[in-house]
């Protein structure tokens, strides 16, 4: 098992627990609103997968790759 779990939006320099927050208060509940909002996931868009599990999840720790396997599921 990895060490290493995704937790942030590097580009954003923003954590998921920070991109939850702002879901919950703003009611953000689709990637596009947190992206018009320019809230994570606009550059790079490597964490998009992972910000689209925590919208589903609420978790905001997951290991890399994680999504690839609610994909093949
Ligand atoms: S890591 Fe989120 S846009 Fe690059």
């Amino acid at each position: 098992m990895s060490k290493l779990l995704v937790t942030h939006c590097v580009c954003h320099a923003i954590s998921l627990e920070e991109v939850k927050e702002i879901s919950e208060k703003e009611g953000f509940t689709t990637i596009e609103e947190l992206q018009v909002a320019e809230v994570c996931s606009t550059n790079c868009k490597m964490c998009k997968p992972y910000v689209e599990l925590m919208l589903e999840s609420g978790r905001t720790a997951f290991e890399p790759g994680e999504y690839l396997k609610s994909i093949s599921e």
